[in-house]
């Protein structure tokens, strides 16, 4: 148990607990967004993509427990998260001071429509997040049938500034080199990180850069079509909703798990009254 854990971060009593998983490692980024990885349990399998619900002992001695997408691929043996630390939230202003060694309580049981299987067969994704939207997709973008079922794959992400732009960046640029599934990944992965409130390289709303048809030209592709074309989305509940109709605007038809078509969405987070 690391020294400041008694002073940080989860009660001792989660030691007790049959889902506690203990933390590997810890990177912040900005002083809103950092990420850490924990153990993984024996018998957790799920698909990249999905979600579980993780949290620590509440004062009243109750886990206290979000949803959060596994940002890591299900091959990897360790799990990974990517957090918002909201100031006065019940969960994220405890939970961004672990340390390794602390323990998390996490709930083996993974959900979510942000997989592979809710899309039909396609010959470009888009992956297109805001914020902490980015996590399941660093789950998809290390998974091998990403590469496997689709010839051209787009990260769209957008953040107000750079430096909430870095653990995607990172997390891509480190793929190259990576050496399960570098080669694989070839030239068919194209990143387009966007910043809307600080100056950089690529500008402007995803929503923007879709309808405006920026983004293609970009690339000299062709618009988006439902014969070729398959998008997860991920981000704020008003992001959901605009790039929902964009993609219907293409054609493209939301499908789930049980009903598989040409996109999926789910929430980044819930927001306030929502
Ligand atoms: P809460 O009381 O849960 O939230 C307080 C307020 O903070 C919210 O009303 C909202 O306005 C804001 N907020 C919460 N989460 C975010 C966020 N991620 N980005 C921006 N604003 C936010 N959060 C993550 O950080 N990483 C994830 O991978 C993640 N995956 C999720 C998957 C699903 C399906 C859902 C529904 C939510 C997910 N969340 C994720 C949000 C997460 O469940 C919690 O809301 C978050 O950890 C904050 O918890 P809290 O108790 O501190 O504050
Ligand atoms: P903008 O700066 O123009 O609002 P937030 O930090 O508020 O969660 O937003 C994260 C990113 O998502 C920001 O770059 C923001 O752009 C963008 N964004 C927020 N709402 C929408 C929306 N409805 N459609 C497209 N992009 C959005």
């Amino acid at each position: 148990m690391n020294d400041l854990a008694a002073t940080s971060t989860s009660s001792p009593a989660a030691k007790h607990l049959p889902d506690a998983q203990t933390v590997t490692s810890v990177k912040h980024w900005t002083d809103r967004l950092f990420s850490f990885r924990v153990t993984r349990p024996q018998s957790l399998r799920f698909r990249s993509g999905e979600f579980v619900m993780i949290g620590l002992l509440g004062e009243n001695g109750k886990p206290l427990l979000r949803a959060y997408s596994i940002a890591s691929p299900s091959w990897d043996e360790e799990l990974e998260f990517y957090s918002i630390k909201v100031p006065d939230g019940p969960l994220t202003s405890k939970l961004q001071h672990i340390q390794p060694g602390d323990e998390i309580i996490l709930r083996p049981k993974p959900v979510g429509t942000l997989v592979h299987d809710a899309l039909l067969p396609g010959k470009r994704l888009w992956f297109l997040a805001t914020g902490t939207g980015i996590a399941p997709f660093a789950s998809l973008m290390r998974e091998p049938e990403t590469y496997e079922k689709y010839e051209e794959i787009y990260m769209l992400h957008t953040c107000r500034t750079l430096a909430e732009l870095e653990y995607g960046r990172e997390l891509v640029e480190s793929l190259k080199d990576d050496p399960l599934i570098g080669e694989m990944i070839g030239d068919k992965l194209r990143y387009y990180p966007t910043t809307t409130r600080e100056e950089s390289p690529l500008m402007g709303r995803i929503t923007d850069n879709l309808e405006s048809g920026r983004i293609f030209d970009h690339y000299g592709i062709a618009p988006m079509n439902p014969a070729t074309d398959r998008a997860m989305v991920c981000g704020s509940l008003a992001f959901n909703v605009d790039v929902k109709e964009v993609l219907e605007a293409f054609g493209l038809r939301e499908g789930a798990n049980s009903d598989p078509k040409e996109y999926v969405v789910e929430k980044a987070f819930v927001g306030d009254g929502i």
